[in-house]
């Protein structure tokens, strides 16, 4: 989770984390819809990439008896915050189809399932083309045959400029502060600060990414041997704002920051 240098207690850390960068019950809800509009039936079993606390996992568990899940992810601490807060949330029954994977998503697993995930831009930290092909390559091996892969992906003519958004929330505000964008190579530097009880922790998170485009996710995708690949936009509210609404579509207008998924099919 791209560890910063804050002070700030683990628990608050992933607590805030999750209360900012989080929605992943309607992350569930567009996989199930565009999965079974996609391939005709209900997935069932969902690998949660780069999973962090897991949550996602978690709460995939909960979806139906035959739902099964595993979050992997390389770092202890989140996943440690995890495991109190999630998988606690589970009953016996359930915590035997969830399970937390200590290791790096570029490695070989004899799992196979229905979906696997990237989420919050995660693959980012790949920053050369070959790196992330052999991501996807893996990916799409441990994938049964009728099987999807999730990423989400933002953009936009702010994101490539060094400036901080901040978002306040009922108890909190979240920063996401671009600190540096190389045009040359696409490289960014985020961090994340959050601000709680009136004292502010600068640098919880650091993420020394590359900003990939759609187009650029799109054809690695299909290098990657994925049949076939979709993109998504989001509609809009009456305000112009995005509504969390998100269709098929190859043809947008750009706007100042949009965040969109990409589905590759096996
Ligand atoms: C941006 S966080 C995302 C967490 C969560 N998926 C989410 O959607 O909020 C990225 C996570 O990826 C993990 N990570 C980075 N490189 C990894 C790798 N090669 N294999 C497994 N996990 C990795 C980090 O430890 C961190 O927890």
């Amino acid at each position: 989770m791209g560890k910063g240098e804050s002070s700030l207690p683990v628990d608050k850390k992933y607590k805030l984390y999750e209360a900012s960068v989080q929605n992943h019950m309607a992350d569930i809800e567009f996989i199930q819809d565009e999965f079974k509009a996609l391939r005709g039936r209900k997935p069932k079993t969902l690998r949660e990439d780069f999973g962090g606390t897991g949550a996602m996992a978690c709460d995939w568990v909960k979806e139906g008896k035959e739902n099964r899940a595993w979050a992997i992810d390389l770092d202890p601490e989140p996943v440690y915050y995890g495991k109190e807060n999630h998988y606690t949330r589970l009953n016996d029954e359930e915590k035997t189809r969830m399970e937390y994977v200590m290791g790096n998503v570029l490695d070989d697993y004899d799992m196979k399932n229905d979906v696997t995930v990237a989420f919050n831009f995660s693959y980012f930290i790949f920053k050369k083309r070959a790196e992330l092909l052999k991501y996807f390559q893996q990916v799409r091996k441990n994938l049964n045959g009728d099987g999807a892969f999730f990423v989400d992906i933002f953009g936009g003519t702010e994101c490539f400029q060094e400036m901080v958004e901040e978002t306040e929330f009922k108890k909190h505000s979240y920063f996401w502060d671009c600190d540096r964008y190389n045009p040359l190579t696409n490289e960014v530097l985020y961090y994340i600060h959050f601000k709680t009880k009136g004292e502010k922790y600068e640098k919880v998170f650091t993420y020394d990414w590359r900003h990939w485009t759609v187009r650029e996710i799109t054809e690695l995708m299909e290098e990657a041997g994925f049949s076939k690949v979709v993109t998504y936009w989001e509609g809009e509210d009456e305000d112009g704002d995005g509504d969390g609404e998100f269709f098929q579509s190859n043809e947008e207008e750009n706007c100042e920051s949009w965040v969109t998924y990409i589905v590759g099919l096996v």
